[in-house]
């Protein structure tokens, strides 16, 4: 079989390929390993340049500590693989006091059972291999220094391999309530693509699709378990792929980070200290704004402008806002006043909330608790409806209006439509953002600390909030 392996200590150059390495032998406790992917250590090269002398085994030596690959020949007294396992491992137990001689930079490696486990379903080969030494030593580290919920930790070189498995992130295994959702100490950094970046989360927004998926809404087209949940974050950026052009590490950027959130959910959302994203889907963040107001923005003002132009709103025009306090809607009746010039704008919401309308530039706040919008004699070159109300939007339309839903489809004249998320539509309209003109609304509630996310929720869920919540900060 073909191997690296070196016969003396040294640099680089004592590394040689072989092609005549004998295939090696398995004890009864081992398996033989078709190795499939393996990753390098520190330790490799360490020991390579003759640290571990005192220790090493005889020479050849073949390097590599973690493989990934498949069970090709189980020892007699192997019990829980079989041939044609996917597995994943460190296969050394203890490589300082004991190297292994036969490493995994070889197309076959003999290991022991004790030292494998099946690979993740979800990781492919390469990202398997990524993980054993440097997981393994991440995990074993938290437990000697009896690390538990609610402390705090510095990690230094939180980028490396070992340090930046430290992350945490709300996720879920199965749908159901806000109970599902756990705060979890162990999840590895997502990688990232040639056109991505790494997102060092800052703050995080909430919007209904994060529990309408959680309550398994998404089913149907949902990527698989865990999910971490999310889509709006504002932080910074840590590290960009090869073929990202317009953002570079230390960019201060926001963005809703799901093209499409309903026909392509993505698995490992923003409430989580880095998140994974496609350059086109970000924008630098707004110098006026911080953070917290930054990530209250991007899928509710995105949503916001999509809607005016699917309905052809322009200057001139009149609109009906319906839930016009809520976090779409807020950023409706701004835009409808500063980015598209409409003659009059209505919106509705409950009592307490009828100056908080006129402060965002309604011209008419309706109280829906006493009032019904659609029996009034008033109508609409649009009615944008943020409720979920199709029969009553239509009636308020004029003859030549349309109505536009976020939540559900209408009866004519009516569209509903998903957004489609684009960093283009931030970057548009950051200077009616920067100029003061386009407030954010953040939830007098929050922001709610990372700790607690699943209260966040549980208030997200009432259907109350005023404006969005926001999570920060985030760890
Ligand atoms: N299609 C898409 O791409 C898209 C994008 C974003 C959002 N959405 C959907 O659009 C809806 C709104 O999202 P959001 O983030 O704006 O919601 P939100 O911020 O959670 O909405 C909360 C607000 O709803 C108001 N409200 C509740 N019942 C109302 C009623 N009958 N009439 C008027 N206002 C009412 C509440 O005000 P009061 O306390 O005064 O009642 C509260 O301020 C959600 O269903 C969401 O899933 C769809």
């Amino acid at each position: 079989m073909k191997a690296w392996k070196y016969d003396e200590y040294g640099g680089v150059d004592v590394l040689k390929l072989s092609t005549d390495v004998p295939v090696p032998s398995i004890k009864d406790d081992q398996v033989l390993v078709k190795v499939v992917a393996a990753a390098l250590n520190p330790i490799d090269f360490k020991r390579r340049l003759g640290f571990l002398k005192a220790t090493d085994s005889p020479f050849p030596i073949i390097p590599g500590h973690d493989v990934a690959g498949i069970v090709a020949k189980v020892g007699s007294k192997v019990k829980g693989l079989k041939e044609g396992d996917e597995v994943y491992g460190d296969i050394s137990e203890k490589a300082v006091e004991k190297p292994v001689q036969f490493g995994t930079l070889a197309e076959y490696v003999a290991v022991d059972e004790k030292l494998l486990a099946l690979k993740p379903k979800n990781l492919d080969f390469v990202q398997a291999a990524a993980l054993p030494l440097a997981i393994e030593t991440a995990y074993e580290g938290l437990e000697r220094a009896g690390f538990s919920e609610g402390k705090s930790i510095l990690v230094l070189n939180g980028a490396g391999g070992v340090g930046s498995f430290v992350i945490q992130a709300w996720k879920y295994d199965e749908y159901g309530g806000v109970d599902v959702l756990k705060l979890s100490t162990d999840v590895p950094v997502p990688s990232i693509k040639d056109d991505q970046v790494l997102v060092k989360v800052v703050a995080a927004a909430l919007n209904p699709i994060d529990f309408k998926r959680r309550l398994g809404f998404l089913k149907a087209t949902d990527s698989p378990f865990p999910i971490i949940p999310g889509h709006d974050v504002a932080g910074i950026v840590v590290k960009v792929g090869s073929e990202v052009k317009s953002l570079k590490e230390g960019d201060e950027v926001y963005g809703d980070i799901s093209e499409k959130a309903v026909e392509k959910p993505v698995q490992f959302g923003t409430l989580a200290e880095y998140v994974a994203v496609d350059e086109k889907l970000l924008a630098l963040k707004p110098k006026n704004l911080d953070f917290v107001q930054a990530a209250a923005l991007p899928l509710a003002i995105e949503t916001a402008y999509e809607g005016l132009e699917r309905a052809g709103f322009s200057e001139g025009k009149s609109i009906l806002v319906l839930n016009g306090a809520g976090g779409v809607g807020s950023f409706v009746i701004q835009l409808a006043k500063h980015v598209f010039g409409a003659s009059k704008i209505a919106a509705t919401s409950s009592t307490g909330k009828l100056e908080l309308l006129k402060s965002l530039g309604a011209d008419v706040a309706i109280d829906y608790t006493k009032e019904n919008f659609e029996d009034q004699p008033d109508k609409y070159d649009v009615v944008y409806d943020c409720v979920g109300q199709p029969e009553k939007a239509v009636k308020a339309v004029k003859d030549t209006g349309i109505a536009v839903s976020i939540v559900g489809p209408l009866p004519p004249p009516g569209i509903f439509f998903i957004l489609t998320s684009t960093g283009s539509t931030l970057s548009k309209l950051n200077p009616y953002l920067e100029s003061g003109k386009v407030k954010v609304l953040v939830d007098p509630k929050s922001p709610y600390p990372f700790d607690k996310v699943n209260e966040a929720f549980t208030y997200l869920e009432t259907h109350r909030a005023t404006g969005k919540i926001v999570i920060y900060p985030i760890p």
